[in-house]
């Protein structure tokens, strides 16, 4: 037995906020059908409304913009499928434009449906980033052109925790007369997040990163610009993502919402000051760290880096074993052995992304929990590096 149980994989998700699990049981009873009309529908269909309200004041959008998802992955999928869409309305106004722009850093959910994108005749083009992760905005400028449909840029990503200038990107897109998606599923609730001031066209998020529920998200579209349903069948969400609602996962990411409001500032200055104490850790005990992501841009609880000499997986068994959770890569990559694509675009050797670790604070990491972790840490690479045939 470790002596100790640490997890520090909140990027990969975060367990339920004790308040939202409370919401969760109170509303296990909550039956209805919010689309049927008799009282049980109806009363399912008002805290499903009442979370639609509080959610899109989140996010400074009007709640005619939110539309909700079975997680971020779909509410991707969705945005990035609206303009292989010939027969309706989202090619409208864009004759003749047929390329997607995508961050060479984007999660694999925009990565790989842009493959398949590609395989059904759109341009997809890869935007490189630079070493601390952030839009090359020159590469961008040249790419982008009146054949350009979509950009889709992260708000803050995955594995690097760097933090994108939105703002300036959605200026160029809509110069163009592109739309702009940010998937800001490790955003929301970390850092403040404002449609109006991002000016994004699509905007995604997703319950399990802020303390919900999992297989909950939601997408905000922009009013008045063009949408067709990924999922069809019944006319929920306003004819634009068919399927019963998640009641209980949305009222789940309703309670999320409302307690982020409340504790997001606080937790993200005391995240801050938690990293800076294993950042220091790291650096007194452990010799040539290499810190990956942006220095300052970046969001509050994430760290990732490298230890020259190792690999992430074995670092990853070994501190498993003393009860540390972390993770090498974007969970969704884990399981597999290629360096992390997040790390390789931002210029970091193979060798280096191989051996390196994401290491992600949440609401409940404690001083005493980075102490620990340091003290592990240092012995694990330590002991590593020893059976390295690179390093020594
Ligand atoms: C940046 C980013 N986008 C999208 C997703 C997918 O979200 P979900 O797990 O809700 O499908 C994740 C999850 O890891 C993510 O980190």
């Amino acid at each position: 037995m470790p002596e100790r149980n640490v997890y520090l994989d909140h990027n990969a998700t975060t367990p339920l906020h004790p308040e939202v699990k409370r919401s969760m049981n109170e509303a296990m009873d909550l039956y209805g059908n919010p689309s049927s009309m008799h009282a049980a529908g109806r009363e399912a269909r008002a805290r499903v409304e009442a979370v639609r309200e509080d959610l899109a004041a989140f996010l400074n959008a009007s709640a005619d913009e939110v539309i909700f998802a079975g997680s971020g992955s779909e509410a991707n999928n969705t945005v990035l499928n609206l303009f292989t869409c010939n027969t309706e309305c989202p090619r409208k106004g864009l004759e003749g434009r047929d390329e997607i722009l995508v961050a060479s850093i984007e999660h694999p959910c925009v990565l790989e449906t842009s493959k398949c994108l590609r395989a059904r005749g759109l341009t997809v083009h890869e935007i490189p980033v630079d070493g601390t992760g952030k839009v090359d905005m020159d590469a961008l400028g040249a790419r982008i052109s009146e054949r350009t449909m979509l950009v889709s840029v992260m708000t803050a990503n995955n594995e690097i925790g760097t933090i994108q200038d939105i703002r300036p990107i959605a200026d160029l897109v809509h110069r163009h007369g592109a739309y702009l998606h940010t998937d800001a599923v490790q955003a929301v609730g970390k850092i403040p997040v404002d449609v109006r001031d991002l000016d994004a066209d699509f905007l995604t998020l997703s319950a399990h990163k802020m303390y919900g529920p999992k297989g909950v998200g939601a997408l905000y579209v922009k009013k008045g610009v063009p949408f067709c349903p990924f999922i069809r069948g019944g006319h929920q969400e306003r004819g634009r993502r068919a399927g019963t609602e998640n009641t209980l996962g949305i009222i789940g990411m309703g309670r999320a919402v409302e307690l982020r409001r409340r504790e997001m500032d606080a937790e993200a200055g005391r995240l801050r000051a938690l990293r800076a104490r294993l950042r220091a850790g790291i650096e007194a005990h452990i010799p040539d760290p290499r810190f990956n992501g942006h220095p300052e841009d970046r969001l509050p609880g994430t760290m990732n880096v490298s230890f020259p000499g190792t690999e992430g997986e074995a670092l990853l068994l070994y501190l498993d074993f003393e009860g540390i959770m972390v993770s090498t890569g974007s969970a969704c990559s884990s399981g597999s052995l290629d360096p992390s694509h997040v790390l390789l675009a931002a210029g970091l050797p193979a060798e280096a992304a191989h051996g390196s670790l994401r290491i992600s604070l949440g609401r409940d990491t404690s001083e005493e929990d980075i102490d620990y972790v340091i003290e592990k840490l240092t012995a694990v690479v330590a002991r590593v590096r020893a059976m390295s045939t690179v390093y020594n």
